[in-house]
């Protein structure tokens, strides 16, 4: 019997639910009824879909509607892609193809000028259109030799996680309209990130909730995290691990970074999934007591309207270029004139000799300023078609603050 692949019904959520527990390798993701209760009024199941082999879910793969933040702190709707998976016993039959096909299909009739997702093998997606767009680094910082030059201000105190949970999504909101490459966090994603409620995953034990006012009171940031407690012969090996540090002032980046770093018995701090472009080496007299052990691709982007993704972002200083799209998914082949500035910018279809040709995989990484086009080229994902049209567009493209993705989904 040929598989289908189709979206699923309400009463299927619990089987959808328990099918991408197998790939995604997970021994106990609770109870699939439960889990599918939990999800029901936050899921939209038009856009979740599944493959059926006869009555069996052998496939998953959902999207969400959300913003992404383009250079010049503009929102750009976009699609993202998450759930992605494929029974064991039916890989490599085109199965991801086949939703991923109808899912792209069904964002370009929606008019999403991009898609996104966070990739959890780096080959499969780029044969789709996606590129690696934003990077993040694991960081870890020896205490020992951490002192500040600069500490920050105003005052910091442990709060309950309910207070995070209340004053935490305001202070996104504000840090992600600026942040280039973040997206919008639901109250969904609150109540699972802070383990409200229980969707298979809980919070490390002893998570701590720190909140930081400015001096009139006002919250500025918080920082959540948990310890790791080691000794060894009577010396305290003890590792905090930042699970989020977020701030919207400058004097609460640099005063919760030191709270972090000065908790006693505390060796160690070690973060994940944070900017390429930290600012806290620069706060410390010795820059390198902070090591960057990691840094890997992390936000995905497919273009899928070039003229849409482009007109919504920012440029740093005015220019024009234009641009011949490859796309073997056809969704964004054409050549695109871009007039671009620091105020807005216009992209359109034309017919005029491009300057650049370039793989729609190229453009994605380029979209968020992460990569420059030169470097692309090197790599033969683009080519200069008008003399000086590559530096031309890198001059548009490259942005004054790294793309970053604080966000899983
Ligand atoms: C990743 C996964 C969904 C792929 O499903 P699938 O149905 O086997 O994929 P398809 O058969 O449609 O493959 C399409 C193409 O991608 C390639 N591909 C698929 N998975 C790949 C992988 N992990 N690494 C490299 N290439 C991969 C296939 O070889 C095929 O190549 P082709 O274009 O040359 O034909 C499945 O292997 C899986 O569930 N993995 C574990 C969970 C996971 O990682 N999910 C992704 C979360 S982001």
């Amino acid at each position: 019997m040929p598989i289908e692949i189709r979206t699923i019904a309400d009463s299927e959520l619990p089987q959808w639910m328990a099918a991408l527990q197998v790939p995604f390798l997970v021994a106990d993701g609770g109870d699939p009824e439960q889990q599918a209760a939990i999800r029901r009024p936050h899921y939209d199941l038009s856009r979740c879909r599944a493959a059926f082999d006869g009555d069996v879910i052998c496939g998953t793969f959902r999207s969400f509607g959300t913003e992404l933040t383009v250079p010049g702190g503009a929102l750009v709707p976009a699609s993202a892609v998450t759930a992605v998976t494929v029974l064991p016993t039916h890989r490599r039959r085109g199965l991801l193809r086949r939703m991923m096909a109808a899912d792209l299909q069904a964002s370009v009739e929606r008019g999403d000028p991009v898609s996104i997702l966070i990739a959890s093998e780096y080959p499969i997606y780029g044969r789709f259109g996606f590129a690696r767009a934003a990077d993040h680094v694991r960081l870890s910082v020896d205490t020992r030799a951490a002192r500040f030059t600069r500490g920050g201000g105003g005052t910091v105190e442990l709060v309950d996680r309910d207070v995070l949970r209340r004053l935490g999504p305001s202070l996104y909101e504000r840090v992600r309209l600026a942040q280039v490459g973040s997206i919008g966090r639901t109250a969904f994603f609150w109540d699972t990130a802070l383990g409200i409620v229980d969707a298979g995953w809980t919070p490390p034990k002893g998570t701590r909730y720190v909140l930081h006012r400015d001096d009139r009171g006002e919250p500025q940031g918080y920082l959540r995290y948990h310890v790791e407690e080691k000794w060894d012969d009577r010396v305290s090996q003890t590792t905090l691990v930042v699970d989020e540090l977020l701030a919207c002032t400058d004097d609460a980046y640099a005063r919760l970074w030191r709270y972090a770093c000065e908790v006693d018995w505390v060796a160690m701090v070690k973060a994940e999934d944070r900017s390429t472009d930290e600012v806290l080496p620069w706060l410390l007299e010795d820059a390198r007591a902070v090591r960057q052990h990691h840094r890997s691709d992390f936000l995905f982007v497919r273009v899928l309207d070039p003229a849409a993704a482009l007109a919504g972002r920012r440029y740093l200083s005015p220019g024009r270029v234009v641009l011949d799209v490859r796309d073997d998914g056809g969704h964004a082949a054409g050549r695109f004139a871009l007039e671009a500035g620091p105020d807005g910018a216009a992209c359109a279809r034309t017919g005029e000799d491009p300057d650049v040709t370039l793989d729609v995989r190229a453009l994605g990484a380029v979209y968020l300023g992460g990569v420059s086009l030169r470097t692309l080229a090197s790599a033969g994902w683009a080519e200069e078609s008008a003399p000086g049209g590559v530096h031309r567009a890198d001059a548009l493209f490259a942005w004054d603050a790294a793309p970053w993705c604080s966000t899983w989904f």
